[in-house]
């Protein structure tokens, strides 16, 4: 038996954004709390929620106290705000901090309590309810935040998360349109995050048929266009099929969930401030090329997604091709292959270790066990770097 949750609705493709609209009206919205960061309103990525909220002469406030890896103290100044404002609707605009911050402080806004004190690890409090409601709106392609029910915190020197079904969204909304202008680098770093949704999911030990053909989708789109989306500005068509890619990819993971790369990239969000889409992406070949005989079958079905001829090899080789193709991946769309590039020394690696180990959440999912061992074996390599004839 198995189980598939998403939230209760999603719209995607260009100017979904309009159907802004239809849920002011269905709710009978009058005081909506805008979460953005200083860039986007800056770039005026936001004006049309807000031409859409002036239209519909809705009061709004709006806070642009959203950072990359928000710490705990930033969830709780959001929180903070939102109990002030008192608003019947949360609408974020933006990455995965922007929509994290929105599920979780529209949700202890109608609480007691901070946002410490409902954390996954070290919290001692349980949500009892669902909060104000919520849309998000990525302005990326993607982390899938939209449509996960987990807000991700920055700690000294690793993150923690608030997980629970009162965060789900009650609208998301996929409009390609505000990815349209991405720099080159948000481009790549949020496209091998989607990737890396997929790809973990598609291996996960709790990957269903569901989430399977879903990830299988995901990675298709997402490998097929995230070189030409990343160095071809004009390349919209390549922007939709990356929007969509990391919607399907969000679904996927959601109920399969993340393992091995994202249970490591966190202690290097939290050490080194690295932000989410790179951690992963520099850790992504690395982690696969450990555990790759543990999903052996799955690799060998990856072949088609990053058009590897099969003919003539046998599983081993083709997975092993399948591994060089995500670091060739990596590679090719500019972001960091080692993470010796971040000023990390070999030193680090026991600290790294130390807190990989802690995210037992993540790490139970992987196909491959993770003991002390194997995490420091994986950062060790990933320090030391690729070498093509590896494989
Ligand atoms: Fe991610």
């Amino acid at each position: 038996m198995h189980s598939f949750i998403t939230p209760q609705h999603i719209y995607h493709g260009e100017h979904s954004i309009q159907q802004l609209h239809t849920i002011i009206a269905d709710l009978n919205v009058a005081n909506v709390f805008v979460l953005t960061d200083p860039v986007l309103k800056e770039l005026e990525v936001i004006n049309p929620v807000l031409d859409i909220l002036k239209a519909n002469d809705v009061a709004y406030h709006i806070s642009t106290n959203v950072v990359p890896e928000p710490s705990v103290l930033t969830g709780e100044e959001v929180v903070e705000e939102m109990r002030d404002i008192r608003p019947d609707l949360v609408v974020a605009v933006g990455g995965g901090s922007a929509m994290d911050l929105a599920k979780a402080s529209a949700v202890l806004t109608e609480h007691d309590g901070t946002v410490k004190n409902y954390l996954n690890l070290s919290g001692t409090k349980q949500l009892q309810a669902s909060g104000i409601p919520t849309v998000l709106i990525p302005s990326t392609a993607g982390t899938g935040a939209e449509i996960t029910d987990i807000a991700v915190f920055s700690l000294e020197d690793t993150k923690d998360v608030i997980t629970h079904k009162y965060l789900l969204a009650n609208y998301a909304i996929v409009d390609p349109v505000l990815t349209y202008t991405l720099p080159p680098k948000v481009t790549a770093a949020s496209g091998i995050d989607a990737l890396t949704h997929a790809i973990e999911a598609y291996t996960s030990v709790k990957a269903t048929p569901l989430t399977d053909a879903l990830a299988l989708d995901a990675m298709k789109r997402i490998v097929g266009n995230v070189r030409t989306a990343v160095w071809n500005k004009h390349a919209t068509e390549a922007r939709k099929e990356m929007s969509l890619g990391s919607l399907i990819a969000g679904m996927s993971f959601y109920n399969a969930g993340v393992a091995g790369v994202h249970a490591l990239a966190y202690p290097l969000g939290g050490l080194f401030k690295i932000p989410h889409g790179e951690s992963n992406a520099v850790l992504l070949p690395y982690v696969y090329h450990y555990i790759w005989p543990s999903c052996l079958d799955k690799m060998v079905n990856l072949a088609d997604v990053f058009s590897i001829s099969t003919e003539g090899k046998d599983k081993r080789q083709i997975a092993l091709e399948v591994v060089q193709a995500l670091f060739d991946l990596v590679q090719d769309v500019g972001l960091p292959t080692s993470i010796s590039v971040y000023n990390i020394t070999q030193s680090d690696i026991e600290t790294l270790t130390a807190n990989g180990l802690k995210q037992t959440r993540l790490l139970a999912r992987s196909p491959m066990p993770f003991d002390e061992d194997a995490i420091r074996s994986v950062y060790q390599h990933a320090w030391e770097g690729w070498e093509k004839e590896e494989s």
